[in-house]
């Protein structure tokens, strides 16, 4: 099995994982996000209960889709099959991360953490379509790796959520920090950690072509 089959299968299964704990705790167990609110203490605006609800709802709904249009346009096997579901499904993507992002921006004024907080989610609200942009440019250049590789820079982002509870509990139940402070670290934590590990998956898997040969 090539190292791009693997990684492929790797990431299905972490982003099936993934988008079913989404959906599931965010629609049926959690859906009045009662216990993230929990955090929120001392916030300069008052936060709309409804329509922040609404908001995420709509902003989980289109992070589950970029999740799945991104797996399925990383398959070797449909890109064969159907380039035309490849170019629609990426637009499908593009459409979905641009969705994120601007549920993202009116719920960041609100984050957990305060302002330094709200600036690192803006930070990702232009990084994070620069670089899925920048990956359609590269492909209507006729660049395939390129295209590739900015792709997998942009895949990354889909996780942000779960680095940023990830460096949360391990700083706040795993090192003692209040939560907000924790929740912070945890979005610069991911800003770093989601702009270096795609770089090192790009290295592992080389400049080959394997995605358009195999699996
Ligand atoms: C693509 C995968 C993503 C999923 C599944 C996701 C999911 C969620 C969920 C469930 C919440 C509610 C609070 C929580 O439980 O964490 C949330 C909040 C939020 N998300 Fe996302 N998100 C994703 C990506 C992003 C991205 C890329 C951004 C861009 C900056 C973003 C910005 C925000 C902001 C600003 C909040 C509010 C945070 C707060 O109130 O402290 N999310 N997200």
């Amino acid at each position: 099995m090539g190292k791009w089959k693997i990684l492929h299968n790797l990431l299905a299964c972490v982003s099936i994982l993934l988008i079913l704990y989404a959906l599931i705790k965010n629609y049926v167990i959690d859906p009045g996000a009662v216990e993230f609110l929990s955090h929120k203490t001392g916030l300069k605006r008052e936060l709309n209960l409804p329509v922040w609800l609404k908001v995420m709802y709509v902003h989980v709904a289109f992070s589950c889709i970029a999740m799945a249009s991104g797996l399925l346009n990383f398959s070797t096997r449909i890109f064969k099959k159907s380039r035309k579901f490849h170019r629609i499904n990426g637009y499908v993507y593009i459409v979905s991360v641009l969705l994120v992002v601007l549920t993202s921006g009116y719920m960041a004024p609100y984050a957990t953490g305060g302002k330094i907080s709200s600036i690192g989610f803006n930070l990702i609200n232009m990084i994070w379509p620069l670089i899925t942009i920048t990956a359609l440019i590269q492909i209507k250049k006729n660049r395939i790796i390129r295209h590739r590789n900015w792709m997998i820079r942009s895949y990354a982002f889909c996780f942000t959520n779960m680095v940023i509870h990830l460096i949360t509990t391990l700083f706040h139940q795993g090192f003692g920090l209040m939560y907000a402070t924790s929740y912070t670290i945890g979005v610069y934590g991911s800003i770093v950690l989601l702009l270096i590990i795609p770089d090192i998956i790009i290295r592992t898997i080389g400049q080959s072509r394997e995605v358009a040969n195999s699996a």
